[in-house]
């Protein structure tokens, strides 16, 4: 099963790419989190991305290319993968569809995560995560048990850079308004594309991809 996440900032596409893939049984690779471990490590990736993503702009198609490349190509991805962040190009989707066409396999489903600006800024404007792990929480709708301190690892919580309301609305325009439109339209053109609604609860928005992927299970 390969799956490619799509959707604005703070749509819950890693909150599920998380979920589906303890389920499946395959990584979910996000690429902002490896961008963001590449800062913390101070490589030369994350030194050259810092600043983009701060403003809310894109890292070059070629830098996310390279590192998709690499990614995948690991052991425990070979069975499947889930993207979160990955394609948010037309040119990142077609590099994409070459590596797997040499490889002879292709994407399985693209589900488009659907919520409003405003529901994106409440959700991102409370979004907390932890620097060991980036572990996810909601101070309203997931909090931590101890106030600033992560259930899992213990490690501190913490905002985002990128995570204050004009990078927010700087990266729902440019990343999702401007970029994303062509590689939503690539992939409806080849019928890969499903819409969910990402305004329930967690579990609702599991429960509706669980849905879709048991159908193409039947489908294949
Ligand atoms: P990235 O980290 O990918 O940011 P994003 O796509 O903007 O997505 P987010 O992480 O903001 O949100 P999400 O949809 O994963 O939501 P989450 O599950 O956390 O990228 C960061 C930057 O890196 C980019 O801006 C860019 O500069 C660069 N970059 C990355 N990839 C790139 C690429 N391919 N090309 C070029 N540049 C690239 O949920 C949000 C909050 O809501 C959380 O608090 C969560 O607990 C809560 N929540 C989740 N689900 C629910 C629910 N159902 N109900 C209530 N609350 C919920």
């Amino acid at each position: 099963m390969r799956v490619v996440f799509l959707g604005p900032p703070g749509s819950g596409k890693g909150t599920q790419a998380k979920l589906l893939a303890s389920r499946l049984g395959v990584p979910a690779i996000s690429t902002g989190e490896i961008l963001r471990a590449a800062v913390l490590e101070r490589k030369p990736l994350g030194l050259q991305a810092k600043a983009i993503m701060d403003t809310g702009e894109l890292v070059s198609d070629d830098l996310m290319v390279a590192l998709i490349q690499e990614r995948t190509q690991d052991a425990d991805a070979r069975g499947g993968f889930i993207l979160d962040g990955f394609p948010r190009t037309l040119a990142q989707a077609q590099a994409l569809d070459s590596m797997l066409a040499e490889l002879g396999r292709g994407i399985s489903s693209v589900p488009v995560f659907e919520l409003d600006l405003e529901q994106l800024l409440e959700r991102v404007g409370g979004r907390r995560v932890c620097r060991e792990a980036e572990h996810v929480y909601h101070l309203v709708s997931a909090p931590p048990k101890t106030p600033g301190i992560c259930d899992i690892d213990g490690s501190e919580l913490y905002q985002r850079d990128d995570d204050t309301e004009p990078v927010i609305r700087a990266r729902y325009q440019k990343q999702w308004v401007e970029a994303a439109k062509p590689v939503v339209d690539h992939y409806d053109a080849a019928g890969l594309v499903v819409f969910i609604d990402a305004g329930g609860t967690r579990e609702q928005v599991s429960a509706e991809i669980d849905a879709l992927l048991a159908r193409l299970g039947d489908d294949s």
